[in-house]
């Protein structure tokens, strides 16, 4: 599966033929500007929650591509009422197929709110399994909790994709465990140096991983890496 960073939580995954874009937050980050919002493919785009640093660039690029918009019910509604007639809602626990293969919504820790102060429902994360080329998690902005646990239960996980920034979410420390209750080895980071208080030591969060038999990428936004 080829992975593409686009910088904060942003990153797409190509399989099956097709391009799964997660939280859409470009040209609001100053750290993006090499990339071009109007360029960036997606046939499907899957939000973990309202807040503006995962939605803010979710409308347009949904208006240009077409994509279908994936998101709990209370950020579906609220995308579909900006316009976008291609949305599926999904909630807590809750698995659909796609073209492209199984999504499930599974919990966070963390809030959410819209960026016009809408109630957002419950923020989370997803579980993609791609037909034939196995699963990957997707944290979206959450502590470290037990429910992971569950996911390594469920599912053999090709990657995951934590976030390591501290302050909003995990930082380091708690991403490698959290890689470790979810069973997987290859992390990719994200949600860290966008803002003043993620910024991190990238040499320092890496030890951490190698520390505890993981390994942690951290992208230069724009690269791509196949898992
Ligand atoms: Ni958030
Ligand atoms: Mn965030």
């Amino acid at each position: 599966m080829k992975f593409t960073y686009y910088g904060h939580s942003c990153f797409a995954v190509e399989t099956g033929g097709k391009t799964l874009l997660f939280d859409p937050f470009i040209t609001p980050n100053a750290l993006a500007k090499s990339i071009d919002v109007d360029m960036v493919p997606a046939d499907f785009i899957l939000l973990t929650h309202g807040h503006a640093d995962h939605v803010a660039d979710a409308v347009r690029i949904a208006t240009r591509t077409g994509a279908t918009v994936i998101a709990n019910f209370e950020v579906a509604t609220w995308i579909g009422k900006q316009g976008i007639t291609a949305v599926h809602a999904m909630n807590h626990g809750g698995s659909c197929g796609f073209d492209f293969g199984r999504v499930k919504y599974v919990n966070a820790i963390h809030t959410s709110s819209l960026p016009d102060g809408s109630y957002g429902g419950q923020p989370g994360g997803f579980v993609v399994t791609a037909k034939d080329e196995g699963s990957f998690y997707f944290a979206g902005d959450t502590a470290l909790t037990f429910d992971m646990k569950l996911i390594a239960e469920e599912f053999t996980l090709r990657f995951a994709v934590l976030p390591v920034g501290n302050n909003f979410t995990m930082g380091a420390e708690d991403a490698a465990k959290a890689a470790d209750f979810i069973g997987c080895d290859e992390i990719v980071g994200v949600h860290y140096d966008t803002f003043p208080p993620i910024r991190i030591d990238h040499e320092a969060a890496k030890a951490v991983f190698s520390k505890a038999g993981k390994r942690l990428h951290l992208l230069k936004i724009g690269e791509t890496h196949v898992f």
